[in-house]
């Protein structure tokens, strides 16, 4: 129903790689063990190596069946879906770009999104929130200093539901991305993970002795959750061609850091693809200097 849908794209590449009917979530329904034995192949977080079926299944049975689609076009709009990726970049620091990222039909955040004190730059609505059982116990560890506080919603969460999802993601499940929406939980599913990893992110890391580690970013997982929820994407505060000149977080105002690459990702293989997706016009991403004008 929307003409400028992303999956409407002329680009073939783009066309070659996008699944748009992947299984995206893990839930209770779609978890047997034909599924355990296809999955247990792959390491984590692509698949269930070294756990144990019933521990599995346990976690698994707690998540529910989530509504699709995901996402539905704003009543009284155009039909189509349009949502802000908001990263924690250093580059949206000074960017004032808060009230057009909030402006989205929705935003999503990861990791440590430190809101308060910040909106000005990066909003302050959060309807979609991705994590992994580290990012949102360690975030509040190592970002509290900048005010990171809890992580984002707009609706209180009721606590039943933060301990399932700490339970499942947590215990069980380890390092799998799971997310939420307002008081939804979701867990992605490794198929969507690998395909995501085999079709857009397949680093040569893969190929050297820490290959077990390599894996997209949060960010990343997050930015191709969008591309198959919505219709129209914009990426800001992720990685760009210039991103030595800003501090590796937004809310490092009063101290000029470098961005740390961590062996387990590929950020360099990451910044290069949403710049292609940019100029392909799959997706906008936002870069101060270019532009302009
Ligand atoms: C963050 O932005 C402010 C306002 O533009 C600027 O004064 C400050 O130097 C920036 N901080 C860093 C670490 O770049
Ligand atoms: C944040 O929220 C309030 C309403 O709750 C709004 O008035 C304000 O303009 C919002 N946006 C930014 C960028 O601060």
């Amino acid at each position: 129903t929307c003409p400028q849908s992303l999956r409407n794209s002329k680009d073939e590449d783009f066309q070659k790689a996008f699944l748009p009917n992947i299984r995206v979530f893990m839930h209770k329904d779609n978890f047997n063990i034909k599924d355990w034995n296809r999955l247990s192949h792959f390491n984590n977080p692509f698949g269930f190596m070294d756990m144990k079926y019933d521990d599995v299944l346990d976690a698994v049975k707690l998540i529910p069946k989530p509504t699709e689609p995901l996402l539905l076009p704003k009543p009284g709009g155009d039909g189509c879906v349009r949502c802000a990726v908001v990263g924690t970049g250093g580059i949206l620091n000074g960017s004032k770009m808060g009230a057009e990222i909030d402006a989205h039909d929705y935003v999503f955040r990861m990791n440590a999104a430190v809101i308060k004190g910040f909106e000005e730059d990066v909003g302050n609505r959060t309807s979609v929130y991705v994590h992994t059982a580290h990012s949102i116990t360690a975030s509040l560890a190592f970002y509290q200093k900048y005010g990171y506080r809890e992580a984002p919603h707009d609706e209180v969460l009721r606590l039943k539901q933060q301990q399932i999802f700490l339970y499942v993601s947590h215990i069980i499940l380890k390092t799998h991305l799971s997310f939420f929406i307002l008081t939804r939980f979701y867990v992605l599913h490794q198929d969507f993970m690998r395909y995501v990893r085999n079709r857009y992110l397949r680093s040569n890391s893969l190929n050297q002795k820490y290959w077990a580690i390599v894996r997209p970013t949060n960010g990343a997982f997050a930015l191709f959750l969008a591309l198959h929820a919505c219709d129209t994407v914009k990426a800001y505060g992720f990685m760009t061609e210039d991103h030595s000149k800003y501090s590796n977080y937004y809310f490092q105002k009063f101290e000029k850091t470098h961005v740390i690459f961590f062996a387990n990702h590929d950020y360099i293989m990451e910044k290069n693809l949403w710049k292609s997706f940019h100029d392909r016009k799959i997706l906008k991403l936002y870069q101060r200097t270019e532009t302009e004008g």
